[in-house]
């Protein structure tokens, strides 16, 4: 189903085209959603961008553009206002129907790409012997969702764990356990993860003060390299270490990734630098192998080098980022690849890809985004510690999420005075404290840092997690009281096919040949008959008329009971599909009962702006696959959960009326399944019950 807005775009084309010819094909129409409804729901601002090159008033363009345009099923007549701007009013008529079709539709609307690509998501990407820390907890949300609504759309994703498994820091770490662990060397989990984090410290402490001990660390890199059989094993004994911590992170937020780590491309690196040295671009800087940049330089003003090979021989991070893009863009024929980190490796990212593009290894059609992201900090303002000031450890941040939840539940059982059992609060909690996370991290503009509080983010009201849930909560909550089951509601819908859908054209003509062929065979009747004198023989409408009658007859008399049978089945039908009859409220708005396509009648204005927003998802996936910014769906989320509470509050539904019942229902139901899917789009299940 195409979008309105694409519906729109394609219409203001036609009509540019139409009016100030071919070459208007490119010209993007410019149409937005508005944010006033004084300005009706779309604008067009292309007739103020016009003005010059066409040289004519913006006003006169846009009444040309009007007088072209073909929008009578869509829109109310268009509005020019102010300088030229056009003001576009959808008819409820059209929204009904729009939402009939979506309500069938288990994408809701949501077309798959045109074109899927291959698309390569590197997120998380924690480092191994290290804490996993909040910036890797970002990366590994927002790299999630975004894989998530890349995957919806139709693209072949690979999600990738760029984990950092390998460098001179393993020498160090080997070196050190060698002396002070030997069994956690030789045993697998003789440590925990925190044990090998305070460790990495103490090595590091070691290799900074003793000259002698950093020899030994050099060289257990260099056996590590060349594959030393114990060397081997013990940084196998280390990965496996952290990976069983890193996975339980993981699974709790439900989170799938195929770890590559560096270590994987440590093989390739030789053949990069060669790479470098054929395209010409290689240098030699104080022993060192480097590509001097664009556009970074020093304070003299000279170019700064980016090093891909130390002058001991080791590599960089950079080179593995060289070797990883090359790997990925032929074994793996990436045409889009998407690195998820903080904002602080912005510089590495655009030097990696400018090195890559000189030699030749990034094509000009791949396409390569940095996703920056901000920090998380306390709500002092500064970097999130523990009270006693250390880095906050993952686990314990999930952990303290969840307990907080539970008491939320605790507390609000209590006062709405419900007995539920433990199962069923543990369930919530998990749900309610881990998305609330989730959604406080992916709510942000990415870009921008933002304050960790638990407080804010498990809040019931705001744009938080919990707000949404519990619209659809609410909403499930209504199927419930009214007994209704949703899922039947889309039948309903279909046996009311619209004649306005049908198609008349084969109709008229099967009619038409019909016909043509009934007084074919009448007339040979009748001529017959003169020629044979039969006078009896009676003619085909004769004919028809008598059985016709018969037939009549038959129905109406013999099968009265069935009749009445049926009609009543079909009034039951109806009636366990949208719950007992309600006696009719009082009328709040008076409704003008339209003609109802597949069910649907619009006329509250809350039902009209609900009806509005529902119809938008399409374009914010599209947008969000665009700019990889989910917190554009968290927006649209939260304005979806405020016009449905809006629109409840406003339009009674079980009280309501015939049709406008059936028809508010559906449109309770077309919001649980937005929020239902837009949510697990951010990796959010939903509860049925809160
Ligand atoms: N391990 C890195 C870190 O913790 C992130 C890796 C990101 N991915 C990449 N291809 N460089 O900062």
């Amino acid at each position: 189903m195409t979008s309105i807005l694409e519906q729109l775009k394609t219409q203001f084309t036609q009509a540019l085209v139409a009016a100030f010819g071919e070459e208007m094909v490119t010209q993007d129409p410019l149409i937005a959603p508005t944010n006033n409804p004084k300005f009706g729901d779309y604008q067009c601002n292309v007739a103020l961008s016009l003005a010059k090159p066409l040289k004519q008033k913006p006003r006169d363009i846009a009444q040309t553009l009007i007088n072209h345009l073909q929008l009578q099923e869509m829109c109310e007549p268009p509005e020019i206002a102010g300088p030229g701007f056009i003001n576009l009013t959808l008819k409820p008529q059209y929204l009904a129907q729009h939402l009939t079709t979506l309500q069938q539709d288990p994408r809701l609307g949501v077309e798959t790409a045109k074109h899927p690509q291959k698309v390569i998501v590197d997120f998380s990407s924690p480092n191994i012997a290290k804490e996993m820390h909040v910036g890797h907890l970002r990366s590994t949300i927002i790299g999630d969702s975004i894989a998530r609504i890349l995957e919806f759309r139709g693209h072949d994703v690979l999600r990738l764990n760029h984990v950092g498994d390998w460098g001179t820091q393993f020498g160090m770490l080997i070196a050190y356990l060698r002396e002070a662990y030997p069994e956690a060397l030789t045993t697998a989990n003789a440590l925990d993860l925190g044990d090998l984090v305070s460790l990495y410290r103490q090595a590091k402490q070691r290799f900074d003060e003793d000259e002698d001990f950093r020899e030994t660390a050099r060289q257990e890199v260099v056996n590590l390299q060349a594959g030393a059989e114990d060397s081997r094993h013990a940084w196998q004994l280390l990965c496996n270490q952290s990976r069983k911590e890193f996975q339980a992170i993981y699974d709790a937020l439900d989170i799938k990734l195929q770890e590559r780590g560096e270590s994987f491309y440590n093989p390739l690196l030789p053949g990069v630098v060669e790479t470098l040295d054929n395209s010409g671009i290689l240098a030699e800087d104080q022993g060192a192998k480097c590509v001097f940049l664009d556009g970074f330089s020093n304070k003299e003003g000279n170019p700064l080098p980016l090093i891909v090979q130390k002058s001991d021989g080791g590599y960089n991070y950079a080179t593995t980022d060289l070797a990883a893009l090359q790997y990925r863009i032929r074994q793996d024929e990436a045409e889009r690849i998407i690195y998820v980190t903080d904002a602080g490796q912005a510089n590495h990212f655009t030097q990696v890809f400018q090195v890559a593009k000189k030699a030749g290894i990034l094509p000009e059609q791949v396409d390569v985004v940095h996703v920056p992201f901000g920090l998380v900090q306390g709500e002092d303002g500064k970097k999130l510690k523990t009270r006693s000031g250390e880095t906050v450890r993952l686990r314990d941040l999930l952990d303290e999420a969840v307990d907080r939840a539970y008491q939320d539940v605790e507390q609000r059982l209590q006062t709405e005075n419900r007995q539920e059992d433990e199962d069923f609060k543990h369930h919530v909690a998990q749900v309610i404290g881990l998305s609330a996370v989730k959604y406080a991290d992916l709510s942000q503009n990415r870009t921008s840092n933002y304050v960790f509080s638990y407080n804010k983010m498990l809040a019931l009201q705001g744009n938080t997690s919990p707000y949404l849930l519990y619209a659809y909560v609410r909403i499930q909550g209504i199927s419930r009281k009214g007994n209704i089951d949703f899922s039947q509601l889309s039948a309903i819908g279909k046996i009311s096919k619209p004649l306005t859908q049908l198609n008349w054209k084969p109709l008229l003509w099967a009619f038409f040949a019909l016909l043509v062929g009934f007084l074919g065979i009448d007339i040979t009747v009748r001529i017959y008959r003169e020629l044979h004198s039969i006078p009896l023989l009676p003619s085909v409408f004769q004919l028809t008329g008598f059985f016709y009658t018969l037939w009549f007859i038959y129905n109406r008399l013999l099968f009265q009971k069935d009749r009445k049978k049926l009609w009543q089945d079909i009034q039951e039908t109806k009636e366990t599909v949208l719950g007992e009859p309600q006696p009719p409220a009082l009328p709040v708005v008076a409704l003008p009962p339209e003609p109802t396509p597949g069910g649907i009648v619009l006329a509250a204005e809350a039902e009209l702006n609900l009806a509005k927003h529902l119809l938008q998802l399409s374009d914010i996936l599209q947008e969000v696959e665009r700019d990889l910014l989910p917190n554009r769906l968290c927006q649209y989320l939260y304005e979806l959960s405020q016009k449905f509470n809006q629109f409840f509050e406003q339009c009674p539904v079980l009280k309501a009326e015939e049709p406008v019942r059936t028809s508010r229902l559906m449109l309770c139901n077309l919001t649980a399944e937005t929020l239902k899917l837009g949510l697990s789009l951010l990796g959010i299940p939903v509860l049925e019950r809160m």
